[in-house]
């Protein structure tokens, strides 16, 4: 009998997931179904276990919902409670089981796909909501030299630092800056984690921050550049990447978390990259 899973969110009928989902069942050869579910602004949970008593293997979740699927699960990933948010739920023997795989998703990108390293790099990440709290820990990980979060309201950006501590010693402390501390500052990588390319805006960023050795990288994609990797390209980033290759990287792993099949992410990203 055919597996299904499906996205959940509000609203969802531009996501991609169910495509790409298509294509990596298709490659792993796996019997799986894959929609795109609508749930109601106030209905969330009640849709989740509609598609539970309906047999479904599990979901992914997406906005606004992370945080109402974090709720209700019974179980968590070490990387969803550090995360605070459940991008992946599987239900399994009664029980729904959390995990977040956005943070994952991103580090793939960034080393597997772009060949960045992260050891060793500066990185400033701009934004304090749910998708910068997913990137830290996974960021942390992977031992830069410095790791700076910035916020437009500083408390929020103060708040993740102190949340997020290091898992061994070998790791730094987060820091958390003001934009005003940061003026005419350079990192090696500088990652995008605010929404405001979601309302086509260029984030409030840093004054004078100096790019022409920064590797920038927006969370988000589109078919165009958002305003944010057209800033730095005009001045002088030495490379700029929008965030499709962490979408398809996040699908990845949570096929993974459900088939225990990590499937091969190049090909579909050149597809989804022609699609849009
Ligand atoms: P989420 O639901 O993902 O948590 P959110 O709380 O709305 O979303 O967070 C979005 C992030 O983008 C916030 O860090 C927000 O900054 P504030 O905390 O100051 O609101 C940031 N953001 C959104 N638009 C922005 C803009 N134009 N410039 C800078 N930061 C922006």
């Amino acid at each position: 009998m055919t597996d299904r899973y499906a996205v959940i969110g509000n609203p969802i009928a531009h996501s991609k997931s169910p495509q790409i989902h298509a294509e990596f069942a298709k490659q792993a050869g796996e019997d799986i179904s894959y929609a795109a579910i609508l749930a109601p602004l106030n209905e969330f949970e009640k849709t989740v276990r509609e598609f539970i008593a309906g047999g479904g293997k599990g979901m992914n979740v997406t906005l606004p919902f992370k945080q109402q699927a974090y709720a209700m699960c019974n179980e968590l990933t070490e990387r969803a409670q550090l995360a605070g948010a459940v991008n992946t739920l599987t239900f399994s023997g009664g029980k729904i089981l959390g995990d977040t795989t956005d943070g994952k998703g991103l580090i793939r990108d960034i080393i597997g796909n772009l060949g960045f390293d992260i050891e060793g790099k500066s990185i400033l990440v701009i934004g304090a909501g749910g998708a910068a709290r997913g990137t830290l820990a996974p960021l942390l990980r992977c031992n830069p030299s410095r790791l700076v979060i910035a916020n437009r309201t500083h408390a929020k950006a103060a708040e993740l630092a102190r949340l997020i501590t290091p898992q061994d010693k070998k790791q730094k402390h987060i820091e958390a800056k003001t934009f005003e501390q940061l003026a005419s500052e350079k990192f090696d990588l500088l990652i995008n984690a605010t929404s405001a390319s979601l309302t086509n805006a260029l984030p409030e960023m840093p004054k004078n921050i100096q790019l022409n050795q920064t590797f920038t990288y927006d969370m988000m994609y589109a078919k165009l550049p958002t305003l944010f990797m057209k800033f730095a390209k005009q001045h002088g980033a030495a490379r700029v990447s929008d965030g499709l290759g962490m979408l398809v990287e996040q699908a990845a792993e949570s096929f993974f978390v459900w088939r225990g099949v990590r499937p091969e992410t190049k090909s579909v990203l050149i597809k989804m990259r022609a699609a849009l």
